[in-house]
């Protein structure tokens, strides 16, 4: 008998579906799959290039709005068909638009925790340097380009892989998922900590208030494009993740007010992370406009900064860096096991060759995504790095994509009252008449928007 669909740190369960504990058991679950690399290293760099305050203040709106009805519709989607999302869409029917929709869902995270692993490998190098007591050569503005063009790199990305693959393998998702419970008030503490350092060197307040402050200067299309990719990545949104969350949702759980708590814990994260990193480039690098463009590098070269200039730097970076490592390998793992699942489910395979042919979609595309910088720099997607074009690729181009099909299933085939029924079978669903609006107009169009001007930017009709 196939297996139903199953994420990374879901209950497993004997006879018929597990379920979670309660609300807290689902929250934390989900929090701890959005909490990852996306609100640590992602968001920062993504809000110091996009303007700032005016991306934090447009991210914060579609989170609110946008955000918060895709994840009422995946979950309460999941809860109702008790499937994740390729079972989820051909509970509706089996034609070709259905399978489109569940598959598109289903694949996004297969195509993410490739990179994501390259990044992996690069916080575990850095954990390693800091272990080592290289904190004053790590801080080195040269230190992590030439890491990254270095061929050598690959082997981090390896070890990240392989540690991802192994807990595939030996199915110990449970107890990663325990430790992760112990280390997230960890991480928050020493963010805190971290944060108010960084916000209280000479210079750095130019840097708060960048951040904080919106500065309509600064907007432009791609604040926009960015920050509805940010907030799906983040929130695991338009990756078929909350489906397969909901599905285990018991019903007397209240989808409105968890969905509420997973936003603002998520938040929180991604705002102390842009307080740690965004004033440390001000402080550190007089706001260089440069330094603010530097994307994905923006974290490995800020924070090395603060640390080298505190006592215990040495100290801080290890405990930093372990703790980053480990909201990563959870987020990877729960990334990788969906894929997993889903080729269990849908082909029928053992977990066996399910995870090896996970693994070798991880290596194939990570090691291209690593060499991008290195050897083949030469290799560019669309004038981007490799990385920057998978990363692009799917939450620019397939995010959208996955969340118009939600759209689409909510409003033309499941029907709004259906949702509607299935929120309110565990309280009264408040902000019912806003998540109507968004799902019947604001989303499809702000989707369709989106979507174009990334194709847009990318053939250069529009200046990103
Ligand atoms: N939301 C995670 C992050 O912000 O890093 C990324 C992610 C992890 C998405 C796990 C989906 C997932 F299943």
């Amino acid at each position: 008998m196939k297996r139903d669909d199953s994420a990374g740190d879901m209950p497993q369960g004997g006879k018929g579906r597990s379920s979670f504990s309660g609300r807290l058991g689902y929250v934390l679950a989900v929090a701890g799959s959005a909490v990852g690399l996306g609100n640590i290293w992602r968001f920062p760099y993504l809000a110091a290039k996009y303007g700032g305050g005016i991306f934090l203040l447009v991210y914060l709106i579609l989170m609110l709005t946008f955000g918060y009805a895709l994840i009422v519709s995946e979950t309460a989607l999941g809860r109702m068909t008790r499937r994740s999302p390729v079972g989820a869409f051909g509970t509706f029917g089996n034609g070709g638009l259905f399978r489109f929709g569940g598959w598109i869902n289903a694949v996004i995270p297969m195509l993410i925790v490739p990179y994501y692993s390259v990044i992996g490998g690069w916080v575990t190098k850095y954990l390693f340097e800091y272990l080592r007591g290289s904190t004053a050569a790590l801080a080195e503005e040269a230190y992590f380009p030439e890491f990254i063009a270095d061929t050598s790199s690959v082997l981090w990305f390896l070890l990240f892989s392989l540690a991802v693959a192994a807990v595939l393998f030996a199915g110990v998702k449970q107890g990663v998922e325990r430790v992760s419970k112990v280390m997230m008030p960890l991480l928050v503490l020493l963010a805190v900590f971290v944060a108010l350092y960084s916000m209280t060197r000479p210079g750095a307040w130019e840097g708060v208030k960048y951040f904080l402050v919106p500065n309509f200067q600064h907007f432009s299309w791609m604040t926009v494009v960015a920050a509805m990719g940010q907030m799906f990545y983040s929130l695991s949104i338009a990756m078929g993740i909350l489906y397969t969350y909901g599905s285990y949702m018991k019903k007397e759980v209240d989808i409105e007010s968890s969905t509420k708590q997973v936003e603002v814990f998520d938040t929180a994260i991604a705002m102390l992370a842009g307080l740690m990193v965004i004033p440390a480039v001000f402080a550190f690098s007089g706001g260089d406009p440069n330094t603010l463009q530097a994307g994905p590098s923006l974290m490995f070269i800020t924070i090395p900064k603060v640390f080298a200039s505190m006592g215990f730097g040495t100290a801080a970076g290890i405990m930093f860096f372990l703790l980053v490592l480990l909201a990563a390998l959870t987020s990877a793992i729960s990334l990788a096991e969906s894929g997993v699942s889903t080729f269990e489910d849908q082909f029928g395979w053992s977990r066996r060759r399910s995870t090896v042919l996970m693994g070798a979609i991880i290596l194939l595309f990570g090691a291209a995504s690593a060499l991008g910088f290195g050897v083949w720099d030469f290799v560019t997607l669309l004038g981007m790095s490799i990385l920057d074009f998978f990363d692009f690729l799917t939450n620019s181009l397939m995010m959208p994509v996955a969340a118009l099909a939600t759209c689409l299933l909510v409003t033309r085939v499941a029907g709004l009252d259906r949702i509607i029924k299935e929120v309110e079978q565990s309280s009264e669903f408040k902000r019912k008449r806003m998540y109507c609006f968004f799902m019947k107009y604001m989303a499809p169009v702000c989707i369709v928007i989106i979507l174009f001007s990334s194709i847009a930017s990318v053939l250069g009709w529009i200046s990103i």
